[in-house]
């Protein structure tokens, strides 16, 4: 490609060699060395570039038509139409963009409706919406806890919430991924008021797809007297009766004092959110510094999110078809002989023997027009390397019929069959 950059193409014409570097830029430049090594010829997983997109599940890549089944679009609300005519419209009467952070000029009334429509969707009294689910997770989570607190969050949880731990100025310890024991047995040995303690964890969590023991962590922790909070990011509109997540699968609402969430996944846009039953939220509009010292969402964006929580808590039919999809893909994929990390679901990673294998494998699947993530360490738990998939409603039965055929070819490559 004419176009691309140094590391894309693997020329380095125009980069300083990294020995005549020092200091920050040597160390940052080293990075980008190991990137351009570990490219070799061909397609790279970090540097896919989508050439056109034909709705949720569809796009062309490396000029090819390729089937997307490795995007979050869970329930294919980015291209429902209702949910682009709500965009369209907010667009044509609100224009582009806020301007603004909402404490400034950017508080308009589409963000307070949204903010509605989210408490009213949880059933709690208040919501506070974020420009992305990140933010939403640094902002809860350091707008609750600071310096003389406890913050023990699962040991698999995303990025957004460790970075939140580390900036909030508590003191913060991982407890063993889904060990509701480990973590009983932190809260019994800790010095900190449990009063003063935040525990930490996630309703599905997205490298394995395994879902949260939300309720046994909810369940301990409250015996002790501490808060707790629960990132739903991959579980809404996917788990629970009205689509709300794990915590609602399970049963686990009432053991929880704040949800926060994302809509850059099944809700198909971007923009995150904190749910709580606690008056003490409206004061995180003022504590969070991710709500106060950022843009608030695009009024199309706010629109098309709202249009989508109504979609997924009135049509429970799209919930049903996406798992009747994903059952179908993580059962054929099994009887193939792969190995899941995790029970059958929307999202899930398939165990590659080695980082080698994982390469060719993923480049093989795209050449033969299917395109998952490929997840290496240190991203991964114990150095795994995964082929990580998703399985969206928006997916005809023909095309999961046609990645497991494809899966059927390759098996042998995998050194599974
Ligand atoms: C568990 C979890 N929390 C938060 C986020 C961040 O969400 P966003 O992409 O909206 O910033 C992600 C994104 O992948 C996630 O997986």
């Amino acid at each position: 490609m004419s176009d691309s950059t140094p590391l894309q193409s693997g020329r380095a014409d125009n980069v300083a060699p990294t020995s005549q570097l020092s200091g920050i830029l040597r160390r940052v430049s080293g990075f980008g060395d190991i990137l351009q090594r570990s490219m070799g010829g061909g397609d790279h997983p970090l540097f896919i570039q989508i050439e056109r997109i034909d709705g949720p599940v569809n796009a062309v890549i490396s000029g090819r038509p390729t089937t997307l089944f490795g995007t979050n679009s869970y329930l294919g609300l980015n291209f429902d139409p209702r949910c682009i005519a709500s965009a369209e419209e907010a667009l044509r009467t609100w224009g582009t963009g806020s301007t603004a952070s909402r404490l400034a000029s950017g508080n308009q009334i589409g963000h307070a409706n949204l903010e509605q429509a989210v408490a009213d969707f949880y059933q709690r009294p208040d919501a506070i919406v974020f420009s992305t689910g990140f933010m939403a997770n640094l902002g809860a989570i350091c707008g609750l806890a600071g310096e003389g607190d406890l913050i023990l969050y699962d040991a698999f949880c995303h990025a957004s919430i460790i970075d939140a731990c580390r900036t909030s100025g508590a003191t913060f310890k991982p407890f063993r991924h889904n060990d509701a024991a480990d973590l009983d047995r932190i809260l019994g040995e800790s010095t900190f008021p449990a009063s003063r303690t935040l525990v930490v964890l996630e309703g599905l969590y997205s490298v394995w797809g395994d879902v949260g023991f939300v309720k046994d962590i909810a369940t301990v922790a409250k015996r002790h007297g501490a808060l707790v909070l629960v990132d739903e990011a991959h579980g809404l509109g996917l788990y629970g009766a009205n689509g709300r997540g794990v915590t609602e699968a399970q049963g686990a609402e009432h053991l929880v004092d704040a949800i926060v969430g994302t809509f850059s996944k099944s809700v198909g846009v971007i923009g995150g959110y904190c749910v709580t039953v606690h008056p003490a939220l409206k004061s995180l509009r003022f504590l969070a510094r991710s709500y106060l010292y950022t843009a608030s969402l695009p009024p199309a964006v706010v629109a098309s999110a709202r249009t989508a929580i109504g979609i997924i808590q009135s049509e429970p039919e799209l919930r049903e078809d996406l798992w009747r999809k994903a059952e179908r893909f993580c059962r054929g994929a099994s009887a193939l002989g792969y190995s899941l990390r995790a029970d059958p679901g929307p999202v899930g990673a398939l165990h590659m023997k080695g980082l080698y294998q994982g390469f060719e494998f993923w480049r093989e699947l795209l050449s033969r027009g299917i395109y998952v993530n490929l997840l290496v360490p240190p991203a991964t738990p114990n150095g795994e390397v995964l082929l990580r998939f998703s399985v969206s409603a928006a997916h005809q039965d023909s095309d999961i019929d046609l990645f497991l055929s494809v899966l059927r070819d390759m098996a042998p490559k995998a050194a599974i069959a």
